[in-house]
């Protein structure tokens, strides 16, 4: 277990680096989420990590980098297979672990929070898109 009093905040791409590295390895370790992608889509780890560091440093530590449209990326996933509540849950629950399990402050309460308004998003989008 890590020690809550040397915990630190986010400060570097390579924070989020090992943030996003811990946060895949939880989400594809649970089956009840894996499936999505090694399955639905064949993500390569080693391309999809660095894609990941671009998109939180442009949210959180304020760089450039990010232009594509996450959410019609999302949208895309959907139509393969349903991206459920239950889903969503799943992986906002191993992204708070995550960031709670290595770090502490100020940064790290704001991605926390992003994640989620992120994900309200997404669902909204999602569930409108299931009616047509
Ligand atoms: C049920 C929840 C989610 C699942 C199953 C999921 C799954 C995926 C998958 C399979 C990809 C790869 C897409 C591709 O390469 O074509 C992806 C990309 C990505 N996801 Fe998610 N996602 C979820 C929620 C979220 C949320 C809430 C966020 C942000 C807060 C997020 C951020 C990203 C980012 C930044 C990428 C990279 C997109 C790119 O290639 O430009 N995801 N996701």
């Amino acid at each position: 277990m890590p020690n809550k009093e040397m915990m630190q905040d986010i400060q570097n791409q390579n924070d989020l680096y090992l943030l996003v590295d811990e946060f895949y390895k939880k989400l594809l370790a649970d089956n009840s989420i894996s499936y999505i992608f090694t399955d639905v889509v064949k993500i390569k780890i080693e391309e999809h990590l660095p894609i990941l560091v671009t998109f939180w440093s442009q949210a959180i530590l304020g760089t450039g980098g990010y232009t594509k449209n996450l959410t019609q990326i999302h949208l895309d996933i959907n139509t393969k297979e349903q991206l459920t509540p239950e889903l969503f849950k799943i992986w906002l629950n191993h992204f708070y672990n995550t960031v709670d399990e290595n770090f502490k402050g100020q940064k790290a309460e704001q991605i926390k929070t992003q994640a989620l308004s992120i994900a309200t998003v997404m669902q909204i989008k999602i569930a409108q898109q299931n009616t047509n």
